[in-house]
């Protein structure tokens, strides 16, 4: 089986074994893959940098943007970083969900100043690891993740912490992704094994390259490939070299 799948499936994954697909729930094969994860995007981010902000997007839905960014997250706390999880896809947000945790509260409460302090999102799994879920679905989200308050509540959460990693919804589908692009220090993009279709990865590698983001790498989730069953993570060098290797 090819890289690229020419037929979109229906649904993606099951939806009820997620939790098996997080954190502390993780087999060793997949723990592992999320480490090697961590230690090559210490070689792709900008060297010094403090606080580098991370999106995780793709090109879709359904593609695991939001697993890889929560155990993302999760392994970067493990290490002892104190980590920051933003549920910013403030349209069909999850992470709340996928955590189990409340989501009254989040990040638009924090956007509109309605009192919610940061220490407020502490998670209950480790105390360094900070989960902000995405509050109120606003009625402007690409506005509200592109705004100049966006802006300046991430440089005062830049101050307060090592590594801020940012959920977002897919490029292809709305302009939420683009609109944050000129606030992170790189963008993850999230290619699932045997489903992305090449001309969306495309589409989506073509706005992202049109807004500038720097394109950190790929993460293939569900790759079957070398032994493991979980993501992989290539540099994006690759993707510009050899576009999209052999798809059939
Ligand atoms: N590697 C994997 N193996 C098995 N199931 C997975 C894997 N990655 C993700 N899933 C499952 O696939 C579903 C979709 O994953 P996820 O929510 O992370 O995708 P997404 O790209 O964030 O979707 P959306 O665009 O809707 O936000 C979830 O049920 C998740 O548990
Ligand atoms: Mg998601």
């Amino acid at each position: 089986m090819g890289l690229f799948r020419k037929k979109k499936k229906n649904a993606p994954f099951a939806s009820n074994a997620f939790q098996k697909t997080l954190h502390k729930n993780l087999e060793f094969t997949a723990v592992e893959q999320y480490k090697l994860l961590r230690t090559n995007l210490d070689f792709t981010l900008p060297e010094g940098e403090a606080c580098p902000v991370i999106g995780v997007t793709s090109s879709m839905r359904g593609e695991g943007k939001s697993t890889t960014a929560i155990n993302l997250s999760y392994v970067l706390a493990e290490k002892g970083s104190k980590v920051l999880l933003i549920d910013g896809d403030l349209r069909i947000p999850s992470v709340a969900k996928k955590m189990g945790i409340n989501s009254s509260m989040g990040l638009t409460d924090i956007l509109m100043g309605k009192g919610a302090q940061i220490s407020d999102f502490q998670s209950e799994l480790l105390n360094n690891w900070y989960i902000l879920p995405s509050g109120e679905i606003p009625p402007n989200p690409s506005e509200l993740l592109g705004s100049n308050r966006m802006e300046s509540v991430l440089s005062g959460l830049r101050e307060k912490f090592d590594y801020i990693i940012i959920d977002l919804p897919p490029v292809n589908i709305v302009s939420d992704a683009v609109s944050i692009s000129s606030l992170i220090t790189g963008m993850i993009v999230v290619i699932r094994e045997d489903y992305t279709e090449k001309k969306d990865l495309e589409h989506c590698f073509r706005q992202l390259n049109l807004s500038n983001v720097n394109i950190l790498g790929c993460v293939m989730n569900e790759s079957k490939n070398e032994g493991g069953s979980y993501s992989k993570y290539k540099k994006y060098k690759y993707y510009k070299q050899a576009p999209y290797g052999e798809t059939n």
